[in-house]
């Protein structure tokens, strides 16, 4: 195994009802500020219950955090935070909402003249200004990671940020938000925390027995709670257990001690920031073309994971690997997730040139687990998911 540390120092408070403890865990000597996105948490009593338990908090409200959170409106947030002088955040929201409040948690104490350095320059984030997290989608992690990823529009990019003075304080997860997310957003959810355990896994046999086994468990369970999350979200026991393996999923843990890929998550940002395309979706998109490219460098955990995954047993090292590939695409489809680029716009040719030379413009030039997935390598995999 290889040598690591760990520090995930982010309060977790998890389960129904639990969203009254802000009240004990929001700071009453600081000026708050709570975010959150476009409204949805107005329509489903979750705006209401922070309200209620910020009663005795000082607090004002920024809203209209965009899905893939710009950095253009999160730079309006900025100001209000200088200007009022706000001491904490509260993030209410999904992954963008939480990614957002941690880019102005890095921007809030930074000194240089330009907050998109922090993203295109790649300054990690050793002191952030503090804050707190009420997740209300399960999908990224990102309420017990330390990691954000922001769009620019303007310019098609979407880079990512991170460091350890960006973990939530604490992070309120109640299951019974997931009654109210929309169908797409479920499998979202369920497709992003699927591939985070693959990047974490699908790389090479590493003498982490015990990562393996974390990893295979996060995929049978997304595998076995997935028809329930999508045919009823108010079912308590599949929201509960979907909003844990989220977490789990991308919290640090798997990851500990053993190499780990990521190259489709970069090179699926590229989608999203030239396409639009959801973030989960762009991933179900690049990965099947990604591990067919790669194939050779991971059929070994590849067949491991047909094997205790999705109990293959029959045919040889390679058949069972080339099955999990297939496996895989099915599970995305099955939640109603299209796998091609041509599933979603008509305007993808030259489209492969575009991502090679974005990820060379951004210094992304030795993705994976072999750093050997150069911007060539990463366009001819974009080419095979037209
Ligand atoms: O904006 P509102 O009105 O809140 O609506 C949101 C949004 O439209 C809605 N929603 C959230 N909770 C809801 C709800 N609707 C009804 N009921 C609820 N309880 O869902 C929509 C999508 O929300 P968003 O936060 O964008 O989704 P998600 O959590 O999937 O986050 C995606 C973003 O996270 C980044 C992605 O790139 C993308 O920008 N990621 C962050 C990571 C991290 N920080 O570790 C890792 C991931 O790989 C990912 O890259
Ligand atoms: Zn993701």
């Amino acid at each position: 195994m290889k040598n690591f540390e760990l520090y995930v120092p982010t309060k977790m408070i998890f389960g129904e009802g639990e969203i009254k403890k802000l009240a004990t865990e929001a700071p009453k000597d600081k000026k708050i500020l709570l975010l959150y996105g476009g409204g949805s948490i107005n329509n489903n009593g979750i705006y209401d219950q922070v309200i209620k338990a910020l009663k005795d908090h000082t607090f004002i409200e920024f809203s209209g955090i965009e899905a893939n959170p710009e950095y253009t409106t999160l730079l309006k947030a900025l100001e209000i935070i200088k200007k009022e002088n706000i001491g904490y955040m509260l993030a209410v929201g999904g992954g963008s909402v939480i990614d957002g409040t941690k880019f102005l948690a890095s921007a809030a104490l930074y000194n240089g003249d330009n907050p998109w350095d922090i993203l295109s320059k790649k300054i990690r984030t050793f002191k952030g200004l503090p804050f707190g997290t009420i997740l209300t989608l399960p999908a990224t992690g990102s309420e017990m990671n330390s990691g954000a990823v922001v769009s620019r529009s303007e310019t098609n990019e979407k880079l990512v940020m991170g460091g350890p003075g960006l973990f939530p304080e604490f992070s309120i997860c109640d299951p019974t938000v997931v009654r109210s997310i929309p169908k797409r957003q479920l499998a979202n959810g369920l497709a992003d925390a699927y591939t985070h355990v693959l990047e974490q896994y699908m790389t090479y046999p590493a003498d982490g027995p015990l990562q393996d086994r974390f990893s295979e468990g996060i995929l049978q369970t997304l595998l076995e709670i997935a028809p329930a999350v999508i045919e009823d979200p108010a079912n308590y026991k599949a929201a509960s257990n979907f909003m844990w393996c989220c977490t789990m999923a991308l919290n640090g843990y798997i990851q500990k001690g053993v190499p780990t890929d990521w190259s489709v998550h970069v090179i699926a940002h590229e989608l999203t920031a030239f396409y639009g395309i959801d973030h989960a979706r762009t991933l179900a998109i690049i990965l099947p073309s990604a591990y067919e490219k790669k194939f050779e460098q991971k059929k070994e955990k590849l067949a491991q994971y047909a094997e205790r995954v999705f109990n293959i047993t029959e045919g040889t090292l390679k058949e069972k690997a080339k099955s999990a590939i297939q496996r895989t695409e099915r599970f995305y489809q099955s939640l109603d997730i299209k796998t091609r680029l041509q599933d979603y716009t008509d305007d993808y040719e030259g489209f492969s040139l575009k991502v090679a030379n974005s990820l060379t413009e951004h210094g992304l030039t030795a993705l994976g687990e072999h750093k050997d997935i150069t911007p060539e390598v990463a366009a001819e995999i974009v080419k095979m998911s037209y």
